[in-house]
């Protein structure tokens, strides 16, 4: 198991594909783009079954999350999805993606063993869209969401990061076309984790700000705690049900004591947490032919370190030096 000195299980396991997008959003990258990552420190897709594998069978994880950067950008994902579908135990799989490309390999992902995906939509007017991401894609982001709940990739949720005064006013106007379309809405906090490190505690639009914009016109009744495990996201019953809203307060409400996760990322270091500062090389292990146990006795003993919080309510608190993009969501 991968258990740390706080008693915390992690069962849930972030995988990193690529630190590249296509997109462009202002809370992650500058337009430019960042330095990516060279093609010989990427692990390979055969590296990264093996490291699924030995998770599953050694280190007790349950669920594996495919995220980025954009992992619809990695040539192998379908063949890699389809790997992971075939260990024993079958973990439980999904994507995390921000819908460009989905259109086209929706099906192939749920052929391969694909179960769920999330989406990453923040307005629903193009214009806006194309303020925040940089790019004008924002009919692509439909058409993927579209695809994923025709694949059967359900229940498909969509994940909305709010800036103010470019997408502030638009979280009923988001649950409405959420449960219109039955797409299961979170909101996700504006997190200190992009390149460019200009995200401001003051200028950030909080859960409290988010549910009180809801309420002007939806009822909104906290979900049972038995409901909620794990899960970062606090949910809501929308005016009666059977619907539900998502909040994922990261800054203003953490949720670090339930955490369950552990991250890897695309050039093969173990995270502990999003906001880790440390990392722990894997990759190096890997490649100089270490057993299966002693991968395993590597990441657990990174585990073993992992710190209580996010440290984001300390004054002290340091950005990690890797944004988002390459940490993986
Ligand atoms: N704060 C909050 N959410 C972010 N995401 C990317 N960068 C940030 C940030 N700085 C979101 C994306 C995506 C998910 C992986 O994380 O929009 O939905
Ligand atoms: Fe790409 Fe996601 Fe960053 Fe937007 S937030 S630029 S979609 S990696």
């Amino acid at each position: 198991m991968l258990i740390d000195t706080y008693g915390r299980v992690a069962t849930d396991l972030r995988v990193s594909l690529t630190d590249r997008c296509n997109l462009r959003c202002t809370y992650c990258m500058p337009e430019e783009g960042l330095q990516w990552l060279a093609k010989p420190d990427l692990l390979t897709d055969d590296e990264i079954v093996r490291l699924i594998d030995i998770a599953v069978r050694d280190l007790g994880i349950e669920e594996v999350r495919f995220t980025g950067g954009e992992p619809l950008l990695r040539p192998g994902l379908v063949g890699i999805v389809e790997r992971v579908a075939a260990l024993a135990p079958r973990p439980q799989m999904s994507l995390t993606t921000n819908g460009i490309g989905l259109e086209r390999t929706a099906a192939a992902l749920r052929d391969a063993g694909l179960d769920r995906v999330n989406v990453s939509l923040d307005t629903l007017r193009p214009d806006v869209f194309q303020k925040m991401t940089r790019r004008k894609r924002h009919d692509d982001v439909l058409r993927g969401l579209e695809a994923a709940r025709a694949a059967g990739l359900t229940p498909v949720k969509v994940n909305a990061v709010l800036m103010p005064s470019l997408n502030d006013d638009e979280a009923p106007d988001l649950l409405a076309w959420a449960i219109e379309h039955d797409y299961e809405l979170r909101f996700i906090e504006q997190m200190p984790l992009d390149a460019q490190h200009g995200w401001k505690r003051d200028g950030m639009i909080t859960a409290g700000d988010i549910l009180t914009s809801l309420r002007t016109r939806f009822e909104l009744t906290p979900e049972a705690q038995d409901e909620r495990g794990s899960a970062p996201a606090e949910r809501w019953v929308v005016d009666g049900g059977p619907h539900r809203v998502g909040v994922i307060a990261s800054v203003t409400r953490p949720f670090c004591r339930a955490c369950d996760r552990t991250r890897l990322t695309a050039d093969g270091q173990i995270r502990t947490c999003l906001f880790a500062t440390e990392e722990t090389d894997l990759r190096t292990a890997l490649r100089s032919d270490a057993p299966d146990a002693e991968i395993a006795r590597i990441w657990k003993l990174a585990m073993w370190g992992k710190k209580a919080g996010s440290g984001l309510d300390d004054p002290s608190f340091l950005q990690p030096e890797r944004p988002m993009s390459a940490i993986g969501g």
